[in-house]
């Protein structure tokens, strides 16, 4: 387990010794006291960003006056299940759901629209159902163009050095659809320059599930990380960049790294960028160790499903959708079932906009970034 899962495994185990606090605050369970009543699915507690999610969510509902049934799914399938299970059976009018496996979910979505309940697919694209009324999400192709944006900017791909640039690949979690996205977007970007000559991958490991790291753990990149360094970066060979598709991983990898001499004189860190934009990335981007980050602002994307669940309550006309973007698999009348959906911009943080794109911003406070 890295850090920062130690970190909020430990921060959860003080909340549950709290049950009145969480009960009050997470679960308004039943009816929703005369309020209509939401189910929002996050899925795992033990991740900075699902924590704002759900918050930014909750938050934004019960200030149009719903009531919020907001659930964690510790990264389980069964649990996940059995929460939007209870979630039916309690009378949600909206459930709003960032699935962990996106295609396990069938069941529950056909219950759902049996029993009217309209489906909001939170971030990642629920699969395999037509019974999925939206999509809100970020546009996770131009993210993954932003990832390798980030190593043409920072390895300076256009101006290269006369040497190959040496780089190792990781994907996401190979169940979460928006590892598709975040990858092609990445490829289209780096492979000219593998196919040029510029950028040399010495594993030879390209395929998407080949380097995906399950469920995204951090740990498991770390050793494949390490694994990669033992076998293919010895003598002369010297890893130059890594493409990352989670901050989390990022940091692994640069531990793996260090743990092998980079970082020191000669042998400086390979430059890594990330996503999602979490406080020990920013402190990492700030030492000058994880180079970049991708922030996709969890606020505006809580906001953006808050709205919609008001205007679906409220027969109001959603506008702004893509109906092209999102095919899940399924198939309506014979013909592949594309979500509608509302796709958000990302950012590309830096040192140098650091103050811009996240303290001016109010994403994370000075404080917060030990500044
Ligand atoms: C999200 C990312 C997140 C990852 C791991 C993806 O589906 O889009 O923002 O880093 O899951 O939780």
């Amino acid at each position: 387990m890295n850090v920062l899962k130690k970190f909020l495994v430990a921060a959860l185990a003080v909340c549950m010794a709290a049950p009145a606090v969480f009960a009050n605050g997470d679960q308004e369970g039943g009816s929703g006291g005369g309020k209509p009543l939401i189910g929002v699915v996050m899925p795992t507690r033990s991740e900075e960003r699902w924590n704002k999610d759900g918050n930014a969510v909750k938050e934004g509902l019960e200030k149009l006056g719903y009531a919020v049934d907001l659930q964690f799914s510790d990264d389980d399938i069964p649990t996940q299940l059995n929460q939007i299970d209870n979630m039916i059976t309690n009378g949600v009018k909206v459930l709003v759901i960032a699935s962990i496996d996106g295609s396990s979910l069938g069941t529950q979505l056909k219950n759902a629209r049996a029993a009217g309940i309209p489906v909001i697919s939170y971030d990642r694209l629920l699969m395999q159902s037509p019974n999925v009324d939206y999509y809100v999400s970020f546009d996770n192709y131009k993210v993954g163009r932003q990832m390798g944006q980030i190593l043409v900017n920072g390895l300076k791909l256009d101006n290269p050095p006369k040497k190959p640039v040496n780089l190792e690949l990781f994907a996401g979690s190979p169940d979460d659809n928006n590892s598709v996205g975040f990858y092609q977007g990445a490829i289209d970007v780096l492979q000219p320059y593998m196919n040029s000559g510029v950028v040399h991958i010495p594993s030879g490991q390209i395929e998407r599930t080949i380097i995906g790291t399950l469920r995204w753990d951090a740990a498991e990149a770390q050793k494949r990380m390490e694994n990669l360094l033992s076998r293919y970066y010895s003598g002369n060979v010297i890893l130059d960049g890594i493409l990352s598709p989670y901050d989390p991983i990022s940091l692994s990898c640069l531990e793996a790294c260090k743990a092998v001499g980079y970082g020191t004189a000669g042998k400086p860190l390979p430059l890594v960028g990330g996503q999602d934009c979490i406080v020990a990335s920013v402190k990492s981007i700030l030492r000058g160790e994880q180079y970049a980050t991708v922030l996709k602002d969890t606020r505006a994307l809580g906001a953006a499903a808050v709205e919609l669940v008001d205007k679906i309550l409220k027969g109001q006309t959603i506008t702004g959708l893509d109906t092209t973007s999102y095919p899940n698999g399924a198939t309506v009348n014979g013909r592949p079932y594309v979500v509608p959906s509302l796709l958000l911009d990302s950012v590309i943080v830096t040192k140098d906009n650091v103050q811009k794109a996240v303290i001016d911003t109010g994403y994370h406070t000075r404080a917060e970034l030990g500044l």
